[in-house]
């Protein structure tokens, strides 16, 4: 199993901490974001007497509820195409489980979120990665790049709309294409859509099963996570209106019994968060977004892409081993008793070697904050020796 690299330098974010330096967390996608009243009410206020196992597939007031949020958001589908998970990372090992085999292929756009390449080595998966690159702002590679890579093995296409880690959007003729090949090769079109409601400069987010040619072939992951800022409720779900692979995934659902009932009942009382709620978190974060790429761009040597959605940007720097780099931050540099924490992007790619001058920021912070803390990034670049 591969370390997170997410993760993987919280020892020395301790040993900053008790070395009493400040820490600017750049390298998670905790937002600083209130959690919805209602959703925290829900709980405090409800009066079940046992905390009791729900249903493998989660509760049916619950599933619902989700399927009128798609049904606002364009997408038709029936609870009973809704499989609650824990997390959108149960769902994404559900997914995986569901239509690979061991040694079976997933072709992923590269660089993903760093996680997939976890769930792949659970399930036994080989992720083939399709390359995206800084210089094109991560566009969609070619289609004619995927189809290469289609083997006998190839089981599905996984995206990440809006990506993490590159904020990169699909347009709706980037979703048809990939239809189109999926339907060709009779493969799965895997789409983690956990940042929906995330996208930026008038963009609009255009979901797989929006596309009526996909009903058979297409996945969806969500969560509650980032869309409430509800990361520890541990909710999130995944959706097909393929029978089979609903039926498949609720095995799956079965042997872990069932999601957690109060993180249930606290998601399914965020669904009645006013727009008014996500209107303003957008304006945060593209604020922040303009921010941090604005402050960036006037560091000498440093290229960034502007994301279009998400809350991520990779960034590439003018060194040659950014884990190194983040360690030294945390180990051996403060700027007047503060450093930043960042992740390297290394492990955002399979292939090897590719992503070492890259870091992974996520713009989670207050506007203040983030100026701060390229300030810092600025500064540690000029006195960081490779
Ligand atoms: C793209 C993407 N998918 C899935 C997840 C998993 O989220 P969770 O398990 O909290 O729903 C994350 C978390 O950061 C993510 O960024």
């Amino acid at each position: 199993m591969p370390e997170s690299p997410i993760r993987k330098l919280v020892p020395f974010a301790e040993k900053a901490y008790k070395a009493n330096k400040k820490v600017y967390h750049l390298n998670i996608g905790q937002p600083d974001i209130k959690s919805p009243k209602i959703a925290l009410d829900a709980v405090s206020n409800n009066t079940l007497s046992i905390l009791a196992y729900s249903r493998s597939e989660g509760s049916q007031e619950y599933r619902d509820k989700i399927a009128a949020y798609y049904k606002k958001n364009d997408i038709l589908v029936k609870a009973n195409d809704i499989i609650v998970t824990t997390g959108g990372s149960e769902a994404l090992l559900f997914a995986m489980g569901t239509i690979a085999d061991q040694g079976d292929e997933i072709i992923i756009p590269e660089p993903f979120y760093a996680n997939y390449n976890g769930f792949a080595i659970s399930s036994g998966v080989k992720i083939v990665p399709v390359i995206s690159k800084i210089e094109d702002n991560f566009a969609l590679p070619p289609i004619s790049e995927f189809e290469k890579l289609i083997t006998p093995k190839t089981k599905a296409i996984l995206i990440c709309n809006p990506g993490n880690p590159t904020g990169y959007l699909y347009s709706k003729e980037e979703i048809q294409k990939l239809a189109a090949i999926v339907i060709k090769h009779d493969l799965f079109l895997v789409a983690d859509e956990v940042y929906r409601e995330f996208t930026y400069d008038g963009l609009e987010h255009y979901s797989i099963l929006q596309e009526e040619s996909l009903a058979e072939n297409g996945i969806i992951i969500d969560s509650v996570s980032k869309r409430y800022s509800m990361c520890g409720a541990r909710i999130g779900c995944l959706v097909s209106k393929n029978k089979q692979v609903i039926s498949t995934s609720l095995k799956f659902a079965q042997a872990r019994l069932s999601p957690p009932t109060f993180a249930q009942i606290a998601s399914e009382a965020a669904l009645e968060t006013p727009q008014s709620y996500f209107d303003e978190v957008i304006v945060e974060y593209k604020d922040r977004r303009n921010t941090l790429i604005k402050h960036l761009k006037e560091i000498p040597g440093v290229k960034v892409g502007v994301p279009k959605g998400a809350f991520y940007c990779i960034v590439e720097l003018p060194i040659k081993n950014s884990d190194d780099f983040a360690q030294w931050l945390l180990e051996d540099f403060d700027l007047n008793g503060e450093t930043i924490m960042v992740a390297p992007a290394a492990g955002f790619y399979s292939s090897p070697g590719v992503g070492l001058n890259q870091i992974r920021i996520a713009y989670v912070l207050k506007k203040e904050d983030l100026i701060r803390a390229v300030e810092i990034l600025q500064m540690a670049l000029k006195q960081y020796r490779d």
